[in-house]
């Protein structure tokens, strides 16, 4: 088989994709008019506006390799980004990393106040349980029971929450490599993790399959935040929608503060040839998912 990365092509569906998760949250999360409106307000906010919807995309494209029913996958991809929007509120919130700026605009706590943003992340991250247990996820009870069990495997204690919990005590220098690289499987690869075998579980794929979408979401997991810390270091907070070198003046322990950013950035193309070398069992039908490797380590937002 052989297969090239295309820039231009994967933007284009990439952006097709980020639109298709957009719609369906808008869908999922409407407008309230009642006393609490601004509530939801502070929801749509936080969800409707930006980003990458590259755990969408994950969803979606895993969900693709088995065949899955494209509308059970949307509701999926939509309820895996209202946790990732969910997380990204909770950690601007000045308690966490203090954060004025996130997809180019305002935080949720700077556009709202702070208690509307902790309660637009509650809410974000309870409804998208809802939409999982809703039978039009799943026509199988026992998928969708799968689903709802996978993910608050993912975002709870042993993973994003247990994550954030590890960012936060944890300082510059304390941690060797095997210690950041657990920080950021359980913060950031968690929900990658779930995002990648997600399409697995709707598919009903075979313990062999989800055993290659484990490995691929490993490393790309680590790629991702790898590059999501080059990136603080590298770009401009223009170019990144967010405050750019954030983690140096916080005193985060990082892949870049232990490595230098020369050997972290080697270290994810490692990881992203690993990762694509657990899809070969799929052959070209993940190309897709070959693609969002290369991205995730090309980027510069
Ligand atoms: C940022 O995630 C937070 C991390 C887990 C590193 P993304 O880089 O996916 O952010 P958006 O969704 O595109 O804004
Ligand atoms: C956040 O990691 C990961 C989450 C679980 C939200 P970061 O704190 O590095 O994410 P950014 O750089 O603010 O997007
Ligand atoms: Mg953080
Ligand atoms: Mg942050
Ligand atoms: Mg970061």
């Amino acid at each position: 088989m052989t297969y090239q990365f295309n820039a231009e092509t994967f933007a284009a569906r990439l952006d097709q994709d980020a639109e298709f998760a957009t719609r369906a949250m808008d869908t999922l999360l409407p407008i309230d008019n009642g006393p609490e409106a601004r509530l939801m307000e502070a929801v749509r906010y936080a969800a409707l506006l930006g980003g990458k919807r590259v755990r969408p995309y994950l969803a979606l494209h895993t969900a693709a390799l088995f065949n899955v029913d494209p509308k059970c996958a949307l509701r999926v991809a939509a309820a895996i980004e209202m946790v990732h929007c969910y997380s990204l509120v909770h950690d601007d919130l000045p308690a966490m990393d203090d954060d004025d700026l996130r997809r180019g605009q305002p935080t949720c706590h700077i556009k709202c106040d702070e208690a509307t943003a902790i309660l637009a992340g509650d809410a974000l991250l309870t409804r998208a349980f809802e939409v999982l247990a809703e039978d039009g996820t799943h026509q199988d009870a026992s998928v969708r029971i799968e689903l709802v069990k996978e993910l608050s495997k993912s975002a709870g204690a042993l993973g994003m929450v247990g994550g954030q919990m590890l960012d936060l005590v944890a300082h510059q220098h304390d941690l060797d490599m095997n210690e950041i690289a657990r920080l950021q499987r359980m913060k950031t690869g968690g929900l990658i993790n779930f995002a990648c075998i997600s399409g697995g579980i709707l598919g009903k794929a075979s313990d062999h399959a989800l055993n290659k979408l484990h490995g691929y979401a490993h490393d790309l997991g680590l790629a991702f935040q790898i590059v999501d810390d080059l990136l603080d270091v590298t770009q401009s907070t223009e170019d990144l929608g967010k405050r750019a070198g954030k983690d140096e003046e916080q005193g985060k322990a990082t892949f870049v503060s232990l490595m230098g950013v020369e050997n972290a950035r080697e270290q994810a193309q490692v990881l992203r040839d690993q990762a694509i070398a657990h899809l070969d069992v799929f052959e070209e039908k993940a190309n897709p998912l070959r693609d969002m490797a290369h991205f995730v380590v090309n980027r510069v937002s």
